[in-house]
């Protein structure tokens, strides 16, 4: 038990495993793209990110709660970084939004207009990937991961399948199955457990893709694909 002052208002916390845990039982709304609270915490997009009395900056998944902290969660400065990760995210991320299987219902692009990113001054330097399509249930689009690792964890802390992970480093890291193998190479069971937690569009399923698929089947008929917006856990 204790009490720290977020954006001027003192908050009780108790067993709260994190400072984000504490913002969000004060109502306050933060953004985060790699934060799943079943999962394990991972800290990659920074989203999160809250500034002390001081200045400093720290992820707020990732810090346990102390008594007597003070905390904002909203100055200028976190705003622009905010704009700013999402902005690399994008400029990082195979943009055809549009016709993507997941427009309307993308966590990434929700994100970015919520905080208000009209336009990317970035190029994307990275090399288009081939999509796995080798799975009857899970289409892997490589070139939409944005590497929280959502998936990952599922697979392997939940399923306990592990079926996918990290590979490589830097520009070229990627989520992929070992060895870069395909899906059906892996003990994957296409439970669909990634596609839930997948802020984008790098994981679907085929109930995602089906009525796109039924459309461009048959140019005479217009079809209006219904997508069913993914589910995103807390
Ligand atoms: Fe905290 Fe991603 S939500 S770093």
């Amino acid at each position: 038990m204790g009490k720290m002052t977020i954006d001027g208002r003192l908050v009780e916390f108790t067993d709260e495993k994190n400072v984000l845990s504490v913002i969000r039982k004060a109502g306050i709304d933060i953004p985060t793209l790699c934060y799943v609270s079943e999962l394990s915490t991972y800290g990659s997009c920074r989203l999160c990110t809250v500034e002390d009395e001081r200045g400093k900056t720290f992820a707020s998944c990732s810090e346990v709660p102390r008594d007597g902290m003070v905390i904002y969660t909203n100055t200028p400065r976190l705003r622009k970084y905010r704009k700013m990760i999402l902005e690399l995210l994008l400029a990082a991320h195979d943009r055809d939004c549009t016709t993507c299987v997941v427009s309307g219902s993308c966590h990434l692009l929700e994100l970015a207009q919520r905080v208000g990113v009209n336009h990317v001054r970035f190029q994307n330097t990275r090399e288009l990937q081939p999509l796995d399509d080798s799975s009857p249930s899970i289409l892997r689009n490589p070139n939409k991961c944005i590497l929280c690792g959502d998936c990952v964890r599922m697979c392997t802390d939940i399923q306990g399948i592990n079926a996918i992970d990290f590979a490589y480093r830097g520009t070229d890291a990627l989520v992929t199955p070992a060895f870069n193998r395909k899906l059906t190479e892996t003990g994957c069971v296409g439970c669909g457990q990634c596609r839930i937690v997948c802020p984008t569009g790098a994981i679907t399923v085929v109930s995602d893709i089906e009525p796109v698929m039924k459309a461009l089947a048959d140019p005479q008929t217009i079809v209006v694909a219904q997508i069913a917006p993914a589910v995103r856990l807390a």
